[in-house]
């Protein structure tokens, strides 16, 4: 394990480095190398930039790092740190200058930036502790849209990116046919909560929910239609607000019409997710969703657009299809009998064929859903940030 890297280029200045050399300490001869050394060493708290690495690209480094990895402290080691040096420095994040000679001052410098980013970690993980999951809400103005497959195929898509934990729940509380989709025994469901209601816990939502895989928990419904009448608005609050502190995303499926239940979880959305068919039945019934969203108030920059079947060709373009909806389309997702196949197999196509349109598609989602990592990946440069020199 390193927790301090040296960057040096100069072999003679490297050789100095002697009296630091301890265990957890590292030494490299470019900045580039960390590239590297940085995503194996994951617990380094400390870089010490070496005289003879250039001022720019050190500067440049602090600043990647300190939006990259706030926990990373820089310390810049200069022949003559005068004051010009200094402000930049500052400016870019590093935390101290200090001149190359100074044992003594370097030590304490190291010492001081290794505890601050001890105090930072501590407080990172504090404020981690108290998970709020995104609640994402999927639906439509009709059935038969694709409401389903896309909630159990965002599911899977946010719970097979790295480890987020997601709970899936099934408010078609009539016909839920989400355990169909997954294939999963309809033994507990979101009625065995009704019992609990009002002084429901994480060990009370635990014991009525059903795992799918790891990091992917399903609510279902309930195996009878008339059961789910019994389960109210105030239920499904609670279980969401319960669910939240356990969970990276909540993804609701729902019936295709707006009803309490469904309010409940709208009222509590990060994300809200209309599909859309191609066809005027369903673009009519949408535009009426949509307008009760703008007289609910639900931020129109929250939502999400889902365009299904997208490639069918039936006369209707995409600007006929925004104009009724009143907002983009955010993904467009094509027809394919693939989909059927996966939900008759019970799996989600996602997990199934993870290269298949429809899956890039509902991946696309789950990025604009986790905070538009999609778009950041495909904006970064695909070479090395700090290219070696020479
Ligand atoms: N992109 C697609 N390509 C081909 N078939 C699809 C696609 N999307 C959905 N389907 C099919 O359409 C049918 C309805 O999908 P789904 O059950 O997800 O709709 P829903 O909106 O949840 O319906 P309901 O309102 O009845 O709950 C399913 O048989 C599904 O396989
Ligand atoms: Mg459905």
């Amino acid at each position: 394990m390193t927790y301090y890297v040296y960057v040096e280029p100069d072999p003679e200045r490297r050789s100095m480095a002697g009296p630091y050399t301890e265990q957890g300490f590292d030494i490299v001869p470019e900045l580039a190398d960390l590239d590297e050394h940085l995503p194996r060493n994951p617990e380094t708290l400390l870089v010490v930039v070496g005289a003879a690495v250039d001022l720019e690209a050190a500067l440049t480094f602090a600043a990647y790092q300190r939006v990259q990895r706030p926990l990373l402290g820089v310390i810049l080691l200069r022949r003559t740190p005068d004051p010009d040096v200094l402000a930049q420095a500052m400016r870019a994040g590093v935390r101290e200058v200090v001149q190359e000679l100074d044992a003594e001052g370097i030590r304490n410098a190291a010492v001081r930036s290794v505890d601050l980013s001890k105090a930072l970690s501590t407080t990172m993980r504090a404020t981690d502790h108290t998970r709020s999951a995104k609640v994402v809400t999927v639906f439509a103005g009709k059935g038969g849209c694709g409401k389903s497959v896309v909630a159990t195929n965002l599911a899977a898509a946010l719970s097979a990116q790295g480890g987020r934990r997601v709970l899936l729940v099934d408010l078609d509380l009539q016909f839920g046919d989400v355990a169909i989709m997954l294939q999963l025994p309809p033994a507990r469901s979101i009625t065995d909560a009704i019992a609990m209601a009002g002084r429901l816990d994480e060990t009370g939502l635990r014991s009525v929910l059903t795992s799918y895989r790891p990091n992917f928990d399903v609510l279902l419904a309930p195996a009878s239609p008339a059961e789910g009448e019994h389960v109210g608005r105030d239920l499904v609050t609670e279980v969401i607000e319960v669910a939240r502190g356990m969970y990276d995303f909540v993804v609701v499926d729902t019936p295709p019409f707006v009803t309490d239940q469904v309010l409940a979880a709208l009222d509590l959305s990060d994300w809200f997710v209309p599909i859309v068919t191609p066809d005027l039945p369903t673009l009519k019934s949408i535009r009426l969703t949509v307008e009760m969203f703008d007289l609910l108030e639900y931020p129109r920059e929250r939502r999400l657009v889902v365009f299904n079947r997208a490639d069918s060709q039936v006369g209707l373009t995409v600007e006929d299809v925004e104009e009724a909806v009143g907002a983009h389309l955010s993904v467009h997702m094509p027809s394919s009998r693939d989909v059927p196949v996966s939900v008759n197999k019970g799996i989600p196509i996602t997990l199934d064929n993870p290269t298949h349109p429809v899956s890039m598609a509902m991946r696309r989602l789950a990025d604009r859903c986790a905070g538009g990592a999609a778009e950041q990946v495909e904006a970064a440069p695909k070479r090395r940030m700090f290219g070696r020199r020479r």
